[in-house]
């Protein structure tokens, strides 16, 4: 039975493992690699680990290629290894030239054989190895195709391996699109130590790029992004931007605070609600989603009577943003019914609640540090739940009010 597991895993004797209790075991010092681009290091809680990897997935043409050239700007001593499957070398200059991150200790590989860049890795021992993409990359061995979920596992595996031995960080670019493809790079999420997705509408310049599980840093964290002429510019203060549009006084707009990871972003919520000419009304969400959309309007229609059922309602996170957070209901009801009423906000609250079937308002985590991002940015006052006002640290500078129903808030704003 012994001899039968070793020769199907090819693994010879085993090695005796001995457990061992937990205080002894050695951590040494923190590997973490500082890229430069804060925002990223701040995202991967402080800076890249050694011997990791990372998946930076997003749709084709949303700044992933981008974003890994900008890496190499400020990596000196240490050196980068940029494999390209996709583009040139020549390509890749071309564009580290542009972003002012061409420099000596980047070397570029144009390769899609992975045993070949296996050797060459070897033989330049990076301390950060990028490999663009994963799914233009094959191993000899196998059969399929690149880009089928049998290649992409078995270049992964060995780029794995390889990360491990040589105790470099390393980035694989994979693409995905809006759909959540079936398959592709999706296969490695749960090999991999860090996913990132690159998130926005590559029509627009806000690039969100945000971690949804990171082994080495709290989850769900944003980095926030401007695409410019001349590369990714990091946006410290996303608030600022999400709510720079906004016009004062116009109906179907609320300002909602979401807690992504650990930060507090401000953003605008904008809804239109429109008399439908004609079958189903339509319902549209961009950066919410569109099934908790139709969720809240029933809650509208039923709790509060409103007749929506005649109306195509289209909903806009402004900025490129996704809301995923719950806490953005109250916000998206708002401003909902203050498009159907026609009806401005107050430009100077600031909405935050999740909303049950009920139509109740209920409690949302963090509250103290939404209230002091929208303090900060200049809101007097912010409707809460007020379950959640309980045991709260009183923010200076913002007025709080607590709201048990959404038709208590709709009262009050629109
Ligand atoms: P890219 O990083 O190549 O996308 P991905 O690797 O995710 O497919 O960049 C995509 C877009 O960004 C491309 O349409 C051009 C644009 N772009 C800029 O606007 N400014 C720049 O400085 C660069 C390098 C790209
Ligand atoms: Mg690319």
């Amino acid at each position: 039975m012994m001899e039968e597991v070793s020769a199907r895993w090819g693994s010879g004797p085993a090695r005796m493992a001995i457990p061992q209790p937990m205080d002894a075991v050695e951590i040494g010092e923190m590997p973490r690699i500082e890229t430069g681009v804060s925002e990223l290091d701040r995202l991967m809680g402080g800076g890249i680990m050694r011997g990791s990897i990372t998946l930076v997935a997003g749709d084709p043409g949303i700044g992933k290629s981008t974003l890994m050239t900008e890496l190499g700007r400020h990596l000196d001593p240490l050196t980068l290894l940029y494999v390209t499957g996709e583009e040139s070398a020549r390509q890749v200059k071309l564009r580290a030239q542009r972003l002012n991150a061409a420099s000596g200790n980047v070397l570029l590989l144009a390769e899609t054989n992975i045993e070949a860049i296996l050797r060459a890795v070897d033989e330049t021992a990076p301390d950060v190895l990028v490999i663009d993409s994963i799914q233009t990359m094959y191993h000899p061995d196998v059969q399929s195709a690149p880009g089928s979920v049998s290649q992409i596992r078995e270049s992964a595996a060995v780029v794995m391996r390889l990360t491990k031995t040589l105790n470099a960080a390393t980035f694989l670019v994979g693409h995905v699109t809006r759909s959540g493809s079936i398959a592709g790079p999706r296969v490695l999420e749960h090999l991999v130590d860090t996913v990132l997705y690159f998130e926005g509408d590559r029509h627009h310049g806000y690039r969100v790029l945000r971690a949804v599980k990171n082994r080495f840093g709290s989850t769900n964290e944003i980095g926030v992004f401007e695409m410019t002429g001349t590369g990714l510019r990091e946006v410290s203060n996303p608030s600022e931007i999400f709510l720079s549009e906004r016009r004062a006084g116009a109906s179907g707009s609320c300002v909602v605070c979401s807690v992504e990871g650990t930060r507090p972003v401000l953003v605008e919520v904008q809804a239109l609600a429109s008399h439908a000419s004609y079958g189903t009304p339509q319902r549209t969400a961009t950066g919410f989603d569109p099934k908790r959309l139709q969720l809240l309007l029933a809650v509208l229609e039923k709790r509060q009577g409103l007749g929506l059922s005649g109306n195509d309602v289209f909903l806009n996170v402004v900025g490129g943003v996704r809301l995923d957070e719950p806490a953005a209901d109250l916000g998206v009801a708002v401003a909902v019914t203050s498009s159907l009423h026609d009806v401005a906000v107050d430009g100077a609250a600031v909405v935050i609640g999740e909303v049950g079937l009920g139509g109740e308002v209920r409690g949302v985590s963090k509250l103290e540090l939404r209230l002091r991002e929208s303090a900060k940015m200049g809101f007097a006052q912010a409707i809460v739940p007020k379950t959640s006002l309980q045991g709260l640290i009183p923010v200076s500078g913002i007025e709080t009010i607590g709201a048990e129903t959404v038709s208590q808030v709709l009262d009050l704003l629109v």
